[in-house]
């Protein structure tokens, strides 16, 4: 069978280079809306989304994350919107729940052509002080941890190649 949200899982790619141009709010808040309809463990809607477009603080969390990659190349792929997605520290499900919120906004942000890419090390990002500062000035609970973020925006360049799926990925037992 096939269908919209088939063809949109099926062809949705990790994009690596972005337009400098920002996208729109209205594609910002469909990303950021569908991201708030993920499943949560318990129906807590735990996590916390943040998306920054300010520059300065995006050149900020670009620092951050090379610094901690061993890197002087931009982590974030120069992407004009960097969403970062957190979850309480305590909470059993907290990567589970945030894992998903990604999933639905990377999946959204293609559907309305959008470009984006999971990008790792928010966990020991906001570990440290410069982070928990951000924590405090976003208004978030000092008890939460980063689960992860996408880079956001108009693709400059998309994949050549995909790598076919691996053959024995599901099995059904009947
Ligand atoms: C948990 C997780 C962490 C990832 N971290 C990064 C990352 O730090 N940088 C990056 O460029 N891609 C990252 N990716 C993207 C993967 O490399 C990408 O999903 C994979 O190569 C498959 O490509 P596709 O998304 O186009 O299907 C991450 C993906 C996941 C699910």
């Amino acid at each position: 069978m096939d269908n919209e949200v088939i063809k949109a899982i099926r062809e949705r790619r990790s994009i690596r280079r972005f337009k400098p141009e920002q996208i729109n709010d209205e594609e910002l808040k469909t990303v950021l809306e569908a991201g708030t309809w993920a499943a949560s463990g318990k129906g807590k809607q735990d996590p916390w989304i943040v998306a920054v477009q300010n520059k300065e603080t995006c050149d900020m969390l670009r620092k951050m994350n090379a610094k901690l990659m061993g890197t002087e190349a931009d982590p974030y792929y120069g992407a004009p919107t960097i969403i970062i997605v957190f979850g309480t520290a305590e909470w059993g499900n907290n990567v589970k729940d945030g894992s998903l919120v990604i999933g639905n906004m990377m999946l959204a942000a293609h559907s309305i052509g959008l470009a984006s890419c999971w990008i790792n090390r928010e966990d020991a990002m906001f570990e440290t002080e410069e982070g928990k500062q951000l924590l405090k000035e976003w208004g978030l609970p000092d008890d939460v941890v980063g689960i992860g973020a996408i880079s956001l925006g108009y693709a400059s360049a998309h994949p050549h190649t995909v790598k076919p799926r691996k053959e024995d990925y599901y099995r059904i037992i009947k």
